[in-house]
């Protein structure tokens, strides 16, 4: 039976339309998945909509739509939007589907029954204008920090989860798994968090509508996060599991999420999780956001990036390069056209591009476009073609980190060296003798086998690439897999290898 990996994004609010941000996210789980998938791992890869909550009805009101048919837009405009990024996910979830809002249900009975969630009420200061509670250090003099009118005080009858229960619970575990909070810095921002003190936490609301009916008292409904961090569950089908993908998948390999939803991923999941008996996810990973050209990104700077306009401008596999070459997963990154310019030309048309182009037409040249045998490697080839099993090695711990940047970085030594392996061999000045020709063979036959090798691991960033350059090889360029592919000598000499076009033209800076 095969290893299984479970992948997740966080399911995306409906109320703001897809941008590079949320594609960041996607992206990086879509590679990691296909890496996994390409080294035999069964694999799911869950993504989705978050379609509840009063954000999305009051943005649905502001838009004289109702809310759901605010989410049946979007939610076209994210699916779209992956198709387009050439996201391979396994399945897409939405809150407002039967499957979710009946699994919400019967975990919050579940929990209930245990005592784990009870009826209280809490108690807060509420600005009727704006319809906003607070809590009493938000007051300013007593008045809402919005509007400077007076305050009244408000109780509200509320579900509340027995979130301090778990305190000790989930500090052990944090302790205990090193591994859970990543990056390490987010990890001992979570601990100190946790160690000021778990308090219980409303999760039921009576102010507004759109949301999932708590079970038996639909004047509550419950609250947005307990609605949709359970999807990670209720996609896999818990608690019925009719088909068994909740008993294959869970505990989840990794959710990916950006660093602001840190506290809900490693404080009120796993302790949700914990009052319904279940494991936790094996890895929480929260990577950075994205500035764009040095300023926070949002609607009233007028500055969100558009992925489907670079996409259509640059094409889709730059862009996916791009976002995670760039920044080191886990750190803030910024977004400028020309630092992504520079990268095309530089990494993708210089290097990889011209490795390509150089070695088929050299080979067309010289071989009339037949790959020779390789011959006995010197100790100046066997340096070279060592170097592809023992950097295969550090990607695939790089990959297991979430270390994408690393990786690209990884692959890239390999091109570089590629690259000087003909300027240190110069095929062009072996060609001209004619005692040569066996040893130009072989020089021929480790480039092509290195760009085969280089194919294969670019594969999960950037598949079209990555089937372009197998299929130029004569290869099988749709089914990359790492797992028995990854032996140098996979190359049967005798194939006819066209000269490649160029694969990268270069633009204008
Ligand atoms: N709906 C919640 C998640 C629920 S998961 C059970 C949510 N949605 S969101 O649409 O607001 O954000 C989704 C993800 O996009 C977050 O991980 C967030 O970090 C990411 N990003 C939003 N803007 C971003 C940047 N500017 N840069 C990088 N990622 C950012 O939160």
């Amino acid at each position: 039976m095969n290893k299984k990996f479970y992948i997740t994004t966080p399911i995306y609010y409906v109320n703001d339309v897809p941008h590079i941000g949320h594609a960041y996210t996607t992206l990086a789980c879509d590679v990691l998945a296909r890496y996994k998938k390409a080294r035999g791992y069964d694999v799911f890869f869950l993504t989705g909509t978050d379609e509840h909550g009063q954000k999305v009805e009051k943005a649905a009101l502001a838009n004289s739509e109702t809310p759901i048919e605010l989410a049946d837009r979007v939610m076209q405009r994210f699916a779209a939007l992956w198709e387009k990024l050439n996201i391979n996910n396994t399945d897409f979830i939405r809150t407002t589907q039967q499957r979710h809002k009946e699994g919400v249900q019967k975990i919050f009975s579940k929990i209930e029954a245990t005592g784990d969630i009870y009826l209280g009420s809490y108690e807060d200061w509420y600005c009727t204008p704006c319809e906003t509670f607070w809590t009493e250090t938000n007051l300013i003099d007593g008045c809402c920090p919005d509007c400077g009118r007076p305050t009244d005080k408000l109780k509200e009858e509320s579900y509340f989860f027995r979130m301090s229960k778990y305190q000790q619970q989930l500090l052990d575990h944090i302790e205990n798994n090193p591994e859970f909070i990543q990056p390490r810095s987010r990890r001992n921002e979570v601990l100190s968090f946790i160690r000021e003190g778990l308090r219980d936490l409303s999760i039921s609301r009576t102010s507004f509508s759109w949301g999932i009916p708590v079970p038996n008292n639909d004047k509550h409904v419950v609250y947005v996060w307990f609605d949709a961090l359970n999807n990670y569950i209720t996609a896999l089908g818990y608690p019925d599991d009719k088909e068994g993908k909740f008993a294959e998948f869970w505990p989840a390999s990794v959710h990916v999420i950006g660093k602001d939803i840190l506290r809900f991923h490693t404080v009120y999941w796993p302790t949700f999780l914990m009052a319904a008996g279940l494991p936790l996810p094996e890895k929480v990973f929260a990577h950075g956001w994205w500035t764009v050209e040095g300023k926070k990104m949002s609607k009233s700077m007028q500055n969100v990036v558009e992925p489907n306009m670079l996409v259509d401008k640059y094409g889709v596999d730059p862009i996916r390069y791009f976002l995670l070459r760039e920044v080191p997963f886990g750190l803030d990154g910024d977004f400028s056209q020309s630092s992504l310019v520079h990268r095309i030309n530089s990494d993708l048309a210089n290097d990889l591009g011209n490795l390509v182009s150089r070695t088929t037409a050299m080979l067309s040249k010289y071989f009339d476009g037949v790959l020779p045998e390789p011959c006995d490697a010197t100790e100046f080839d066997q340096k070279f073609i060592n170097q592809f099993p023992e950097k295969m090695e550090i990607i695939d711990k790089q990959m297991n980190d979430l270390a994408f940047n690393k990786s690209l970085v990884s692959i890239w030594e390999l091109i570089r060296s590629a690259n000087k392996y003909i300027d240190d061999t110069a095929p062009w000045a072996l060609a001209k003798d004619t005692d040569k020709k066996e040893q130009l063979g072989g020089v021929m036959y480790n480039l092509l086998e290195a760009i085969r090798l280089v194919g294969l691991l670019v594969g999960p960033f950037m598949p079209d690439t990555a089937t372009q350059i197998l299929n130029i090889l004569g290869e099988d360029g749709q089914n990359l897999s790492l797992n028995d592919q990854d032996q140098w000598g996979g190359l049967k000499a005798g194939v006819t290898i066209e000269k490649a076009t160029p694969m990268f033209p270069r633009i204008e800076e």
